[in-house]
């Protein structure tokens, strides 16, 4: 029951106008304290990793542990590879026991995007219950390996949604509305509210089918990011505000601890932080008590 695919946990979450925080980890701590964090509010979860850790730490590796750690835990939780732009790599991960498969050819001409996304869909739908992330339209900011200037950019077309959606099979779909990878670098980004209704609108409207991704969380008001979910964003990463979490802590703890040499406590400090921010997104997003 805790290992799960993202589809069959978001089809509620969009049903229910909630979304499932989906966090972007690089280590073990960070793996756990997402998971504990998750189990204390009784919250369903997906657990990412980008290309980058996924290579360093290895797939197999990344995939037993999530798997002993879901195993007993009393809530859904599904592995996620996020924005992978090579198409072998994403069957490794689908071999190694990842529940969720993101083909990020979203840099690719329609066309191409659709050929790819379609043929990582026919094998994750092929070996197991994987399911699968595409992305139409571009967006900015930098996340691991993806790396696209404000100005290249793009938009998601809605009409084009609704064709990729319908083409591919992807099971759950990032369309780029204007969030960012990174911290914004305003308080205000200009996001395409009526943009998100609108694709929302064409393949969700009658039942939830494939449900819609929201990336770039970090940085995002708490009245935006409500307003994203109400109009259909169900599954919302969350990844840069992870990584200073981490990197802070470690920072802040051994500059106040000089003379300690004890590991388990720097790893401590950055499970209780890390736990704290899940808290925040949980809370935000709807999602506690929803596993
Ligand atoms: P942030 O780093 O802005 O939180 O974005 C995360 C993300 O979208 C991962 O795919």
């Amino acid at each position: 029951m805790s290992i799960v695919n993202a589809k069959e946990m978001l089809l509620r979450a969009t049903d229910e106008k909630y979304a499932v925080g989906a966090f972007n980890i690089t280590n073990l701590i960070q793996m756990e304290a997402v998971v504990e964090a998750a189990v204390n509010k009784k919250a369903p979860l997906i657990i990412q990793t980008s290309v980058t850790p996924s290579k360093f730490l290895g797939a197999k590796v990344l995939a037993c542990i999530y798997r002993t750690l879901a195993e007993s835990a009393p809530i859904p939780i599904c592995l996620h590879l996020d924005h992978c732009s090579d198409v072998e790599f994403c069957k490794e991960c689908a071999d190694a026991g990842y529940t969720n498969i993101m083909i990020d050819a979203s840099k690719e001409i329609f066309k191409e995007n659709i050929r790819q996304t379609k043929h990582v869909c026919g094998y994750c739908h092929g070996i197991g219950n994987i399911s699968v992330e595409g992305e139409l339209g571009t967006v900015s900011g930098v996340e691991d390996q993806v790396k696209v200037a404000e100005d290249e950019a793009a938009l998601c077309d809605p009409e084009q949604a609704l064709k990729f959606v319908d083409e591919t099979g992807v099971d759950i779909f990032a369309p780029a509305i204007g969030t960012a990878h990174g911290v914004y670098k305003t308080k205000n980004p200009k996001l395409d509210f009526d943009r998100l209704k609108r694709i929302s609108e064409l393949i969700n409207g009658d039942e939830p089918k494939v449900p819609l991704v929201i990336h770039g969380g970090t940085g995002l008001q708490p009245d935006v990011v409500k307003r994203l979910v109400f109009l259909g964003g169900s599954k919302f990463n969350v990844s840069t505000d992870l990584k200073y979490a981490l990197i802070d802590t470690t920072y802040d703890y051994i500059s106040s601890h000089r003379d300690e040499y004890n590991p388990g406590k720097v790893d401590a400090a950055i499970k209780a932080t890390i736990m704290n921010r899940i808290y925040y997104w949980i809370d935000m997003l709807g999602c506690a008590g929803k596993a």
